[in-house]
């Protein structure tokens, strides 16, 4: 049954093509008339795009004169991928739904032009960026294959920018972002060296509703996910795979190659949930910097630094507020490791739940709740609040221009290791307050625990 649907499809589409062909509508031909008339791209976009993409299986149909020609089928919907074809819409209009397949120097014009845009196998050459900033209003942009960066050398360029209402980024299954680590990483991260990316993939201004999800992204370059000024956005079900970073290289000197390599940096950002990701990094999971109303759920977080707030103080924005941290594990297991886990697990962590604020800054931390959290492994602090921090090493001092008040750390279980510390609290004077724990029990770090907040000491002593 199934066969046969593809079959009357297939044929339908081979004619089809064939008139295309016969127009001899190359590909800069086609580019021109499908933008030099704006209103029909739009029109054009609007009538035949559509965004049900499951278990599809993409046929290549090479035609002279046309870059890429491509025929998706799924047993749910049908797809005809087209390259900038308006030309043969008429042929098609009863039979399929159409979603723009562009190559790489099409990006801007479907940006521009479309809302369901198909990024199949794309290289961005040095230099390039895929740019989504601007996506039209409820757009659906869809990964598929694998999409591979070419080395550039700055560190002041961004290879991705995501940003949009009501828009939502997704992948097929099977399709990998990778972001050529290993042509950056030196041990460095973005302390030095080879000059870097600051983010892979910054998201921006991405709100009312907008999602990303299911991304397969491997061997980012330093930080990945730069999110600020955005609300009502989601990022669940993605796999963040950095794990190829842990081992030293030619240049790392002896380090994991790979360094700074934060999975989700959150600032000024609001009314928005991370759920189900996992993450193999070298450094924070997820750092909140400034922010309200975030929910961090379900998450497996390996080989990094935990679930972080902050660090915060010292920018443009010092606010972090109604953070929920829940479900989330840490271990010690690395990647090869075998490990059972349903909801959330955070693995070979330096910290379990952190938070931190930079000495001799201000700000204001409310309303932080961690929660059903289990850690194994943790190599520095089990719970961690400290109000020294600076970049290059805490100063020992804590300072209290940071407000932090209402932290609840709640069924946070699990072990440290052979010279780590279960808990350390370092307050400044006056400014912590309402930190309360509730079935916390943190064993194995050989450091004796400190607290200088709450009065009553580090919990279980
Ligand atoms: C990339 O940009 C750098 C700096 O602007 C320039 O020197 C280099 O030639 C560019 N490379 C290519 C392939 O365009
Ligand atoms: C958001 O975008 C989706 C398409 O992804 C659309 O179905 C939905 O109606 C949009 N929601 C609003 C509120 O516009
Ligand atoms: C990157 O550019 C710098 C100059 O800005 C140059 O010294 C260095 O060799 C370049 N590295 C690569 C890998 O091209
Ligand atoms: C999030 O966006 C969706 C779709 O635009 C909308 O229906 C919903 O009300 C928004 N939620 C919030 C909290 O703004
Ligand atoms: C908090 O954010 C969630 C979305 O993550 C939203 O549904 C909810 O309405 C927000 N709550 C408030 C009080 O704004
Ligand atoms: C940060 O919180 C303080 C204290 O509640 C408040 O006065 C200030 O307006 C807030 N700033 C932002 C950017 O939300
Ligand atoms: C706590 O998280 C574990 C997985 O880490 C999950 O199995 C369990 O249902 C969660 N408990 C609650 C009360 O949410
Ligand atoms: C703290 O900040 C104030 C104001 O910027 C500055 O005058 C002071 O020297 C700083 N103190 C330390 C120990 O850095
Ligand atoms: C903290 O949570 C309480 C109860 O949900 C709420 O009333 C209060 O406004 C929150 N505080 C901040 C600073 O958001």
């Amino acid at each position: 049954m199934r066969a046969s649907i593809i079959l009357t499809l297939s044929l339908t589409v081979v004619s089809a093509v064939h008139d295309y062909a016969k127009r001899d509508c190359s590909h800069d031909n086609c580019l021109r008339a499908f933008i030099g008339s704006s209103v029909d791209a739009a029109n054009f976009c609007a009538t035949y795009t559509t965004t049900v993409l499951t278990e599809s299986t993409v046929l290549k149909y090479p035609i002279k004169g046309v870059n890429r020609m491509l025929v998706p089928f799924s047993y749910t919907a049908h797809y005809f991928y087209f390259h900038f074809g308006i030309s043969i819409k008429q042929h098609l209009i009863k039979l399929f739904s159409l979603q723009l397949n562009v190559l790489y120097s099409q990006i801007g014009p479907a940006v521009a032009a479309c809302t369901a845009i198909s990024l199949d196998g794309i290289s961005v050459p040095t230099n390039s960026s895929i740019n989504l900033a601007s996506l039209k209003a409820n757009s659906i942009v869809t990964f598929a294959g694998e999409t591979t960066f070419a080395f550039t050398n700055s560190s002041t360029f961004n290879p991705m920018t995501f940003g949009g209402k009501n828009v939502t980024i997704t992948s097929v299954p099977g399709a990998v972002i990778d972001g050529n680590g290993q042509a950056y990483w030196d041990g460095q991260g973005s302390n030095g060296g080879v000059p870097k990316p600051d983010h892979f993939i910054v998201v921006n201004k991405m709100t009312a509703g907008s999602v990303i999800e299911n991304l397969h992204i491997r061997n980012w370059p330093t930080h990945l996910f730069s999110i600020s000024s955005c609300s009502n956005l989601t990022m669940r079900n993605m796999l963040l795979d950095n794990s190829a970073g842990d081992a030293p290289n030619a240049i790392s000197g002896g380090l994991p190659a790979a360094h700074n390599s934060d999975g989700f940096d959150v600032s000024t950002t609001d009314d928005s949930t991370i759920h189900d990701n996992t993450v193999y990094n070298q450094d924070d999971c997820v750092a909140i910097t400034s922010g309200n109303n975030i929910t961090v759920d379900n998450m497996y977080c390996s080989g990094g630094h935990g679930l972080s707030i902050g660090s915060v103080g010292g920018k443009s924005n010092n606010n972090v507020t109604n953070i929920l941290v829940s479900k989330s594990i840490f271990s010690s297991l690395s990647k090869t490791d075998t490990l059972e886990f349903s909801n959330s697990i955070v693995v070979n962590s330096q910290n379990g739940a952190r938070i931190k604020s930079n000495y001799n800054t201000t700000g204001f931390i409310s309303n932080i709740t961690y929660s059903n959290i289990s850690l194994s492994g943790i190599s520095i602090y089990g719970i961690d609040v400290q109000q020294d921090y600076l970049n290059g090493g805490p100063t020992g001092i804590p300072s209290n221009g940071v407000i932090i008040q209402n932290l609840l750390f709640q069924d946070i279980t699990g072990t440290a290791v052979v010279g780590a510390e279960d808990y350390y609290i370092l307050c400044g004077d006056g400014s912590c307050s309402n930190i309360v724990f509730g079935g916390v029990d943190i064993t194995g770090g050989t450091v004796p625990s400190t607290c200088n907040y709450p009065p009553s000491g580090c919990p279980g002593l």
